[in-house]
């Protein structure tokens, strides 16, 4: 990806042509590092609170070097001050435990702290899911956790986009509905709305968050094979908000082995947290 907006590296907003960290960076070698995707509404973040908040338990959760929030949240501003008021986009936010030996050992050094912004483009309307045959460990030291060491979900969204799809569901080793890649997914049964507690392995969406405060719904486990049987269901995340899935590819799922396209998109119960969703963020920029 090419840019010409300015790039924060460690303090300083730099050409992005120049924007350099050590090849020896621990991010780079062996993934130890977290980050966070924020959305910009025409040039300001949106719940940029809630994101620093779980960037600094990241980094807890994953014994780093404690970032200085204050320099990055500085970092966010100054690069959005030099960026065009985009009408939709994607800031990011990579913090790594910095340059390190060639091993899982941990360097000395303070850590490497990151802001990119872009613009982003409006994904599709609906979302086509493929349910994967490789369950998300729930009991994992990095369940919950966004570390850069996301290579299990590039894998995850490459079959996905294999099988002409947007976006790959995760079970749990328990064989519990988890998460997607880059995503939180609610289930409609019954009229009843639910989605996997933090305890299945799922991140602790931002999006995920403001849909239980914002428009209801239960945290509670259910069965991987409760988005087939759903009578809607929707994926939540900072760059799709609320988005209905249309179609479940569980064609290598060996629970399941078909295609389902679901009853109806967006059912009423979607349709209404989409509105809910989007009157509240235009209302509140950090909720
Ligand atoms: C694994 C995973 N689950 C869920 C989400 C959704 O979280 P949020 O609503 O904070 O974007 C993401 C975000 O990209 C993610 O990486």
């Amino acid at each position: 990806m090419t840019s010409t907006v300015p790039i924060w590296v460690n303090g300083e907003l730099v050409d992005p042509a120049e924007a350099t960290v050590s090849a020896f960076d621990h991010g780079l070698l062996v993934g130890d590092g977290v980050f966070e995707t924020i959305k910009s509404v025409r040039g300001e973040a949106f719940a940029l609170t809630r994101h620093l908040d779980r960037l600094a338990v990241s980094a807890k959760r994953m014994d780093l070097p404690p970032p200085d929030m204050a320099a990055i949240a500085g970092g966010v501003r100054a690069c959005l001050a030099a960026a065009p008021p985009w009408e939709l986009g994607r800031i990011r936010i990579t913090y790594t435990s910095g340059p390190g030996p060639l091993g899982s050992d941990r360097g000395p050094g303070g850590g490497t702290a990151i802001v990119i912004v872009a613009e982003q483009p409006r994904l599709p309307a609906t979302a086509d899911v493929a349910v994967l045959p490789w369950p998300r460990n729930e009991h994992g030291v990095l369940a919950g956790v966004k570390s850069t060491s996301y290579g299990e979900n590039a894998r995850a969204l490459a079959y996905a986009k294999e099988r002409g799809c947007g976006e790959a569901i995760f079970g749990n080793v328990a064989g519990d509905l988890c998460e997607g890649t880059g995503s939180n997914v609610f289930v409609v049964t019954g009229g009843r709305l639910v989605t996997p507690p933090l305890s299945a392995g799922c991140l602790a969406g931002v999006t995920r968050a403001l849909v239980l405060e914002w428009f209801g719904g239960e945290e509670a486990d259910v069965p991987l094979s409760a988005l087939y049987e759903a009578d809607e269901a929707f994926l939540t995340s900072t760059t799709r908000d609320v988005q209905p899935i249309r179609l479940v590819d569980g064609s290598g799922d060996p629970g399941r082995g078909a295609k389902v396209e679901l009853p109806a998109v967006p059912g009423p119960i979607t349709a209404e947290a989409m509105e809910v969703f989007a009157g509240r963020a235009a209302a509140d920029l950090d909720p």
